[in-house]
Parts: structure tokens; sequence; C-alpha cells
């Protein structure tokens, strides 16, 4: 049936408290990545149009309930009012007078946007009375901020124990096209999965393993993997106590008919730095000494042709320290590749910088705004902040 969205209330002349996540790498007081930003948009611009009053509340950073100056949410209303072309009426507070007598004074089409609800400790302890007061500034609540809906916060759930709680547009299409792709992708379907610890992404690995037709690793991850197949990894970074995860991955992948494929050549230095002499060589040969920092070409265009064969793809995490140039052509292929297929869907926030810098983004189907949320729910995960919203059918 899927989660009521802020299209299926009516919103008009309504204070409609949006939790987005405006959580963006900032520079000195200026916004340097607005990605998350323009994600927003359409929420607020239909909210907007069908003359809601919008309340804006966003966490920056992790203050953890402490006041800090370098993390108000200025630079965020200044850039959000170029984006809307319109004034953005920003306090110093969440909750408490001013911030009722501002949500009063809103006409239909104004915008407030509270401070950073993380100086508030009763944030993260998801306290009631600190939701109830939220909750107390509007009408309805709307959730936009997928990358914040695996915490179990006072503005992502407990505010939804008191007003009518519905989907934003962009959590809306977050859930529609990664579940979709997870209920149905369309066959043959692959999956990439790269990123330093099998920890992180061991969800993720046996979800996928249910899922897809062609499960291709690299990263730190491969790794382990190749460890796991008695391959000597080098100096490499690898999870030791990781190898029997790993071993089980790969027999579920067999039993499951799943095509697993693993580097066969690898980009190696002594240290992670340009000046290093690197090598190209094979799984076989990695120098002793050496760390694996890429994964290699023939194995690029092992997975790059994988890609070319299969209808939808889900790539979360880089084949290697793609930051650095040097040993950014494996990530690079690969995020071509992964830009060339008929539906591609990009989780985690290390892989999305790493399309932006292949220079693929907008190629790809859906770039996921969630880093951890999007593990999480790719994983499988039940996320916290979209659980407590309202189901389709739900009268209010
Ligand atoms: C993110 O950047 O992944 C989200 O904004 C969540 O931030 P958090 O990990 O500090 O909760």
């Amino acid at each position: 049936m899927g989660k009521m969205s802020v299209r299926d209330i009516d919103v008009r002349s309504k204070r409609v408290l949006v939790r987005v996540d405006f959580n963006v790498p900032l520079e000195g007081n200026r916004v340097a990545v607005a990605t998350r930003i323009r994600a927003s948009l359409p929420t607020i611009r239909y909210l907007i149009e069908n003359g809601a009053k919008i309340i804006l509340v966003s966490h920056l950073g992790r203050p953890n309930g402490k006041f800090d100056p370098r993390l108000k949410m200025d630079p965020i209303a200044k850039k959000l009012g170029e984006f809307l072309n319109m004034e953005i009426k920003k306090i110093g507070t969440c909750v408490g007078p001013e911030a009722r007598a501002a949500a009063e004074q809103l006409s239909p089409g104004e915008i407030l946007l509270l401070e950073n609800v993380r100086f508030y400790i009763e944030e993260q302890d998801n306290d009631p009375v600190f939701a109830r007061e939220l909750a107390d500034l509007a009408e309805i609540y709307v959730n936009d901020a997928f990358g914040t809906a695996h915490r179990s916060h006072a503005s992502t759930v407990g505010v939804t124990r008191h007003l009518p709680a519905v989907a934003g547009l962009l959590l809306e299409k977050e859930i529609s096209v990664m579940g979709g792709i997870l209920e149905d992708p369309k066959h043959p379907a692959a999956a990439v999965v790269g990123g330093a610890k099998i920890a992180d992404k061991l969800s993720v690995l046996k979800n996928f393993l249910n899922i897809v037709d062609f499960l291709a690793l690299g990263g730190g991850i491969a790794n382990t993997f190749l460890l796991a197949k008695g391959i000597d990894i080098g100096s490499s970074l690898v999870e030791r106590d990781k190898v029997d995860v790993a071993m089980e991955v790969i027999e579920e992948a067999d039993s499951n008919g799943v095509g697993f494929l693993l580097p066969e050549d690898v980009i190696t230095a002594k240290k992670i730095s340009a000046e290093a002499e690197i090598n190209s060589v094979s799984v076989d040969e990695i120098p002793g000494d050496e760390l694996v920092l890429d994964i290699g070409p023939k194995t690029a265009e092992r997975y790059a042709a994988m890609l070319k064969e299969v209808k939808s793809c889900i790539w979360v995490g880089p084949m290697g320290v793609f930051e650095r140039d040097a040993f950014a052509k494996g990530t690079k292929k690969v995020a071509e590749a992964v830009a060339g297929v008929e539906t591609s869907i990009v989780g985690g926030g290390d892989t999305a910088s790493a399309a932006e810098k292949a220079g693929v983004s907008d190629r790809i189907t859906h770039i996921s705004t969630g880093g951890s949320a999007s593990l999480e729910f790719l994983g499988g995960g039940r996320l916290p902040g979209i659980e407590c919203l309202k189901e389709k059918q739900s009268v209010f």
C-alpha cells in the first residue's frame, strides 16, 4: 500500500513542519555542496504552490546537544533563499515562545527555517516533551529527510505521535525507486559493492544475493574475499575476522546461482601517495609490502562488460581510493558503466561523490541522498523515520 505523501493531504493554509536533511558540507559560512538542499526543493515548492505555511527543521553536523556557532543554519537559509528566490525567515531556536510566535505569524507560501535541531540534546534522546513542543508549532508533519530516516530522533519519530505524519516527495521517491529495485528488479540485474569494510555492507551483500544475477566486488571489501579464496593480498586493508563471513557469502552466491565477480588484477603501491611507485598486477602477484588501492584494468573491463548486459544495477561503494587520481581509474570505469545501465541506482555518500567525480551523476537513474540510511534501506532494514508515517489507507 505504501506511505501517505504530502500530495494525499490538504495543506492549504496549514502550518506544516517539514523535517529536511540539510546536513550539507560547509566551507566557512557558505554551503560547499548543495545537493541535499536541491533535492528538497520539489517538496518545498509543492507546499508553496499549495498555500502551506512552511516550517523547516534539520540537523547540521553532530553538535551533540551543544550550541556551536559553526553549525548554525544561516548559510543554508541563504542558499535556500537563492534557490527559491524568496526570503527565508530564520530564527535561532527550535521550540519556545520565539519559535511559536514565528510559526504563528507565517502567511501561506512563507518559509520559516528553525535552528540546528541537534543543538538540543533532547533531539537525539527523542525526548517526548521536546517532540511535543516541536509538534505544537504545526498542524501537519512531513518527513522529507531520507538521509536521517535511520535515526529515531524527536524530529524524525517523536513528533509523529502528535501530528498527521506523511512523506515528502523526496522521501517518497527514495522509497519507491530503491524499494522498486529491491522488490522487482529488471533482470538481468547486477550489484557492484565496494568500499572499505565488509562490516558496513554485510546486510547489503546478503540482501543483494536474493535479488541480483551478478555481484561484483571491489575496494577493501574485495580484499577479504580474495583472502578467503586463499589469495595473498600483501599489506592491504583486510578484515581477517570476516574471512568466514566472506566464505559464507561466496557459498550463498553459488547456491543462489549469482555470478560472483572478484578482481583478477589490481593497482598496488607501498603507500597512498602520488609519489609512490604504482604497479598494475594480477591478484596472484601482489607484492607482500604493497597495498591494493584500486581494481586493475582487466577487472574494470570485465565489470564494465558485465554491466553492459544487465537492465538494472545498484552500486554501493567505490572500487578503490578514488579520491586520489592515481587510484581512481577503476571506480571511474565502473561509474561510466553503471551510468549506461537502463535503471541505475547509487547508494551511500562516498559512491555519490565518486559518481560526481566521474562526471556521470546526471546519467544515473537515482542517486540516493542517504549515506548510512540508504545502506540500511538497501540492506533490507526498516527505517524508523519511514515506519512511523501514515499508511496510504489511513484516515485522520
Ligand atoms: C547523513 O549525513 O548521513 C545524515 O544527515 C545523517 O547524519 P548522522 O549520521 O549524523 O545522523
